[in-house]
């Protein structure tokens, strides 16, 4: 299993198929800032595994996908300190998950709260269990969703219904949550992995490249990742071209190109 930095924080790659699981049931699944630098690097990780197509994010044990950041630990930090470390690595670990070069499924297999909803949103499908609740409780707290729960949330899920959640406090079950697309699927109970999965294979049978293409075209019109989806359309047909190998023979022979 690649090693991520946090023993709570699990990929595991089977086939083309990766899993991040989140590994602390005792807390929920709750999310310390170690846990956020693993994801960070579990999603560059599997990233960069050349069979993976799909890759699949979820939680360990039945009652939680994630809590949410970890209240006793960033409660207790200074006002910069939560801003500047807090704030700005979710958003690097969490930028890291939404720009996958692969589909990224959510199997949401329990609480999905505050950061958790946060992460359920950084993937490009999401499958819920019967019993879950989706919701952003930050405000209560005293708090802002900072992991991207009042940016890419308005962005992918529109900002009326991150107003019932964050302003209101409303908290969605799994039927509602369907019913206004939060989630793409409900299942039963125990079952999420299982759905991911085999829809991670329905995605995987299809052409890996194409697929890739589609997503990253997908998240630019959404303003996930304007500047880099266009540098890569970019760099993806100077790679592609003649030119290129001219360039590197021209290079490699210590002499000037010739196109
Ligand atoms: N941060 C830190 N610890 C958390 C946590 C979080 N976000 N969410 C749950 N936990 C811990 C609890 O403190 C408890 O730890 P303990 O057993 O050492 O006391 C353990 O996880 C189990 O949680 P508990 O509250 O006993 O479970 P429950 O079934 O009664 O309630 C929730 C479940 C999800 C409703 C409740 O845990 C909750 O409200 N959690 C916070 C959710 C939240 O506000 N997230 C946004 C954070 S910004």
């Amino acid at each position: 299993m690649p090693d991520t930095g946090d023993r709570r924080i699990e990929l595991g790659v089977e086939g083309n198929i990766a899993t991040i699981r989140i590994n602390r049931p005792d807390k929920l699944n709750a999310l310390d800032f170690d846990m956020v630098l693993a994801l960070e690097r579990a999603a560059a990780l599997a990233d960069n595994e050349a069979a993976v197509r799909a890759v699949i994010i979820t939680g360990a044990g039945e009652k939680s996908f994630c809590a949410g950041g970890d209240i006793e630990q960033w409660s207790s930090w200074s006002a910069e300190d939560f801003a500047m470390k807090w704030v700005r690595q979710g958003h690097r670990a969490f930028d890291a998950l939404a720009r996958l070069r692969h589909p990224l499924i959510a199997a949401i297999n329990g609480h999905c709260l505050g950061g958790g909803l946060e992460v359920a949103i950084t993937a490009d499908l999401r499958i819920a269990e019967e019993h879950v609740k989706l919701g952003q409780p930050e405000s209560g707290l005293g708090i802002i969703a900072g992991w991207s729960g009042t940016q890419r949330a308005v962005r992918r899920y529109g900002a009326q219904l991150v107003r019932r959640m964050a302003l209101a406090g409303e908290v969605f079950d799994a039927a509602t949550s369907l019913s206004l697309g939060m989630v793409d699927k409900v299942v039963p109970k125990g079952t999420s992995l299982e759905a991911a999965k085999a829809l991670a294979t329905q995605i995987a049978g299809r052409s890996p490249s194409a697929t890739r293409l589609t997503k990253l075209l997908i998240n630019a019109a959404e303003g996930e990742e304007r500047e880099a989806a266009l540098e890569t359309m970019g760099g993806f047909v100077a790679a592609d071209s003649g030119d290129l190998a001219k360039g590197l023979e021209a290079f490699r022979n210590r002499r000037k190109a010739e196109f």
